[in-house]
């Protein structure tokens, strides 16, 4: 058993401890009982796009054994919950026509979680663009997204926001923009362009802002956030050129995307180096007041840290050098006290808001042995994560809840289901069996402390 050298009684009563989970990585039935086709139904058929070749057509079939995962989220003994609202299985066009099916799905999924005592914590947008909505405008690369998706966040309020209190808009806008128009690596996936990149980053900025001003206006009483990637960074060494690479590794990874929310102004040396290269996005007048919405909290999705190194073949400046900590299979450095100092910055520097950690956990390849799955390093990391969660609260910081990635091993995107982050096996061989693994019996056991 993991050393944990905190117990729950030291944090706050109303803290929120959970999961999380996003809903193409998990529910499977993909297109059925009217979902449409998303960006990632389409992304994962091209040739070459994901490791092993697979897709979330069936991923853990959460859609059809919901009820089995919200009895493993009771017995875990979490108080909250996050997952994501699939947009194409709610609204398969965009917003108009619902298809009620999927709204029954998740109206069936929050009362049962609150009947459970167990807070939803919803994600409105995951990755999962409707594909119509590409085809059509395509996506996030025009401004019409922004009121669409105003649109979409009003929806998901009038059909869920009796019950749910807690929205986050966007989860990793980073990921979105970047990994899909700089690496090609995620959906759509289909040019490669860094002002794009940019230029979408601007329009998921404005439309969190657009979907904070709508919900608010529904319910001054809602709390609604981002979920953003935030990587702690430092210079490889102290040689000058390094420190300066890792500053723009932290513009280019954090700052941009916590900034301008905050002070509604992009990083400065990161937007000249923009400007310079005609890479900046456009911003029409009063596009940055807008990004300055006042949401309620930040969502912190933290795994790791990264070692910047000068490196003048790269776009940016920098490359990222070996890790030198212990690490995790996916080579990521072990370092909780990365996220104590990242959430001190953000808590000083971006308006010393409501902070909840919206995804903290570790891949392994996790080996089913005798009905056991022995994944000691993903348990050491989440106690050693919780006890910087302490460390944080003890330093001042609003840390308000810590959530898990991931309740069960899912479809991790471009990896496929080459690695695994639950905290419960999934089966693959044995009719997607869940099996809880050591991680998940260390955490009941801290849960129930
Ligand atoms: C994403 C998840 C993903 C996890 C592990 C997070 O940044 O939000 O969807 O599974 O990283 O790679």
């Amino acid at each position: 058993m993991i050393d944990l050298k905190t117990s729950k009684k030291d944090f706050p009563k109303d803290f929120y401890w959970g999961v999380a989970t996003s809903s193409y990585q998990v529910e499977g039935a993909d297109l059925e009982d009217g979902k449409g086709p998303s960006i990632w139904t389409t992304f994962v058929k091209r040739n070459g796009t994901i490791e092993d070749g697979t897709d979330g057509m069936i991923a853990c079939d959460h859609y059809h054994r919901w009820q089995e995962d919200i009895e493993l989220l009771a017995d875990l003994g979490v108080n909250a919950y996050r997952f994501s609202i699939s947009w194409p299985r709610v609204f398969p066009k965009g917003t108009d026509e619902k298809n009620q099916k999927g709204i029954d799905f998740y109206n069936k999924l929050i009362d049962k979680l609150l009947k459970k005592g167990i807070t939803p914590f919803v994600t409105m947008y995951h990755y999962e663009l409707p594909q119509i909505l590409q085809d059509k405008y395509n996506g996030w690369e025009s401004r019409d997204i922004i009121q669409i998706f105003g649109d979409y966040a009003e929806q998901l309020f009038n059909e869920f926001g009796d019950r749910v209190k807690h929205w986050i808009t966007l989860n990793q806008p980073l990921r979105i923009s970047h990994r899909s128009y700089i690496d090609n690596n995620a959906a759509p996936g289909t040019k490669k362009s860094v002002q794009l990149s940019f230029q979408v980053a601007h329009h998921l900025l404005l439309a969190h802002a657009e979907a904070v001003k709508r919900i608010k206006k529904l319910d001054a009483e809602a709390k609604i956030g981002i979920s953003n990637s935030t990587i702690f960074v430092e210079p490889v060494n102290e040689d000058p050129k390094n420190i300066a690479a890792a500053r723009m590794m932290d513009q280019f990874y954090n700052e941009w995307f916590y900034k301008p929310l905050a002070t509604g102004e992009y990083p400065e040396e990161l937007h000249h180096f923009l400007q310079e290269r005609n890479w900046a996005p456009v911003i029409l007048p009063g596009d940055m007041q807008k990004i300055l919405c006042g949401h309620d909290f930040w969502g912190v999705n933290y795994y790791s840290r990264s070692l910047a190194v000068f490196d003048t073949t790269k776009p940016f400046m920098f490359s990222e050098a070996e890790p030198v900590l212990e690490c995790t299979p996916q080579k990521m450095e072990i370092y909780p006290e990365g996220l104590v100092r990242s959430l001190k910055k953000i808590h000083e520097n971006y308006g010393m808001k409501d902070i909840y950690i919206t995804e903290n956990g570790s891949d392994d390849f996790d080996i089913l042995n005798n009905g056991e799955v022995k994944d000691d390093v993903r348990a050491g990391y989440i106690a050693r994560h919780i006890e910087g969660c302490l460390k944080a609260l003890q330093e001042g910081v609003n840390l308000k809840g810590y959530f898990v990635w991931s309740l069960m091993d899912n479809f991790e995107w471009v990896k496929g289901y080459t690695i695994r982050y639950g905290l419960v096996y999934i089966d693959r061989n044995n009719n997607l069996k869940r099996i809880p693994k050591k991680s998940f019996y260390d955490y009941q056991r801290f849960l129930n402390s």
